[in-house]
């Protein structure tokens, strides 16, 4: 299969020295892109900063903001057979980039965020992606019906959902635990070695009925 995989954080410039982002390490999307390489599929990771490295045989496209992890996406998606979001996407962004760099002056500061568009959201309504479409969900409580909820409304195949409450795993952590839910059923992957839980995830992925 031809497989596009989103990793890591997004950067959200403020202005010329700052930005926003999150904790994610691109971890879990590396790992996965190396195991779906591994198994002979052909990978395009899109990625925004991490400190990790590319692994072997996969095609590479850097991004920073959510705006160009999205047009990486929209310019590859049709070409592909099967999609999975492991990207930790801002869902907001600054509503403007200041040209010059923010000087201190009062003793608050307020900052106005807009929203930034949902690429996995957009695959089915907007691209007219009907390849195998996989999502990550990050929760803190209700991990089940919050990863359902978004099966149903981003029109995914599979949503992976991990706990980000539990210390020790997932966010910027070699392991992770996860629930594999799916339109049908749900499979829990116990606590392992992120390159472990990536190869069983490109395995289920492998399963999925294309048309
Ligand atoms: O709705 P939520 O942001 O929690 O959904 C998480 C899933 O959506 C992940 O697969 C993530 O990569 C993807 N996502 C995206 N674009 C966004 C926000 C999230 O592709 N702007």
């Amino acid at each position: 299969m031809k497989i596009l995989i989103t990793a890591g954080p997004t950067r959200e410039p403020l202005d010329p020295v700052r930005y926003l982002t999150n904790r994610s390490s691109g971890k879990m999307g590396y790992a996965l892109a190396h195991a779906a390489a591994h198994d002979g599929h052909q990978v395009l990771l899109i990625s925004g900063p991490t400190d990790l490295d590319v692994p072997d045989g996969v095609d590479f496209i850097p991004v920073e903001t959510a705006a160009e992890m999205f047009e990486a996406v929209q310019d590859s998606l049709s070409r592909m057979d099967a999609a999975i979001f492991a990207a930790a996407v801002a869902d907001y962004r600054p509503a403007t980039a200041a040209e010059q760099k923010i000087k201190k002056s009062g003793e608050t500061l307020t900052l106005e965020l807009v929203r930034n568009p949902d690429i996995l959201g957009s695959c089915r309504s907007h691209f007219g992606f009907t390849g195998t479409l996989v999502g990550f969900a990050a929760e803190t409580e209700h991990l089940a019906a919050h990863a359902r909820t978004k099966l149903e409304k981003k029109g995914c195949d599979l949503v992976v959902a991990n706990d980000v409450s539990q210390p020790g795993i997932g966010f910027d952590s070699d392991r992770n635990a996860v629930l594999l839910v799916f339109p049908d059923r749900i499979e829990s992957l116990p606590e392992d070695d992120k390159h472990q839980l990536a190869h069983r995830i490109i395995q289920e992925i492998e399963k999925i009925p294309r048309d």
